[in-house]
């Protein structure tokens, strides 16, 4: 039995500006799926890497992966896959979990796009399935309070939305990746929960839907999502702080 993780990378990343499909994307001279691959073969528990490519982008990502290579570790080899990815990410996970071998019986999933997130935190969420949860989440509790709103759309976009709601902010926490589950239990959600427009945005919002409990484990403030320019900004501090 083996633990593997599905990096989706399939994502445009529309919010960061015009470029390149996010993932490809430098931070500090490194391309951030780079990053990522390295911080999932960091873990111990993982021996494989499933990195889910744009869908005409696979060859590319192969070789950038060929061009920079992981660093050593234990001098244990971690493989690294491609695959290519679909139109939204509940359809990258899908290709990703098609292509694991019969041995994984524990999955990953990682955001490309948390480029930074510490060994610690893979760690600690590998180590929770397998001491037997189906499903993990590591999280963190908002800084923000939230509103849920009336979205205001076509014709009436940019209007005020109506507040309808301020749920409880410590009753809340911020989802990070990566979500670690049982295979089965993931492969069976994503085969039965259909998800309207986007899709789902979590794989373990897909996994409630089938009822099975999924438990919280503490996140890192480094695991957050490179989404916006200001992301990058803060992910090369990050970096430069840690090569000081
Ligand atoms: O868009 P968002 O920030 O939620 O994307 C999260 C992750 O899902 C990113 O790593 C992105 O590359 C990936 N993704 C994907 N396939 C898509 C859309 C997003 O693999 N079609």
């Amino acid at each position: 039995s083996r633990t593997a993780a599905v990096i989706p990378a399939a994502g445009r990343g529309v919010r960061l500006g015009p470029g390149a499909p996010k993932a490809l994307r430098a931070l500090s001279g490194t391309p951030m799926l780079v990053h990522a691959v390295r911080a999932m073969a960091a873990s111990r528990a993982v021996s494989l890497v499933v990195v889910v490519a744009p869908p005409d982008g696979a060859a590319e990502v192969r070789n950038l992966l060929d061009a920079h290579p992981l660093a050593d570790r234990d001098s244990t080899r971690t493989d690294v896959v491609v695959v290519p990815g679909g139109a939204t990410r509940q359809e990258s996970v899908r290709l990703g979990l098609a292509a694991l071998p019969a041995d994984v019986t524990a999955v990953l999933v990682h955001d490309a796009a948390r480029p930074l997130v510490p060994v610690d935190t893979v760690d600690a969420v590998a180590a929770a399935v397998r001491e037997g949860a189906p499903a993990v989440v590591p999280a963190l509790p908002l800084a923000d309070t939230v509103k849920q709103v009336e979205p205001r759309t076509g014709e009436r976009a940019g209007e005020p939305e109506p507040v309808v709601g301020t749920p409880e902010r410590a009753l809340l926490r911020a989802v990070q990746t990566p979500q670690g589950f049982d295979r089965a239990v993931l492969v069976e959600a994503h085969e039965k929960v259909a998800v309207e427009g986007e899709g789902a945005t979590d794989d373990a919002g897909l996994v409630e839907r089938l009822g099975v409990q999924v438990v919280v484990v503490p996140g890192h403030e480094e695991a957050f999502k490179v989404t916006r320019p200001l992301d990058l900004v803060l992910a090369e501090a990050v970096l430069a702080r840690r090569r000081a």
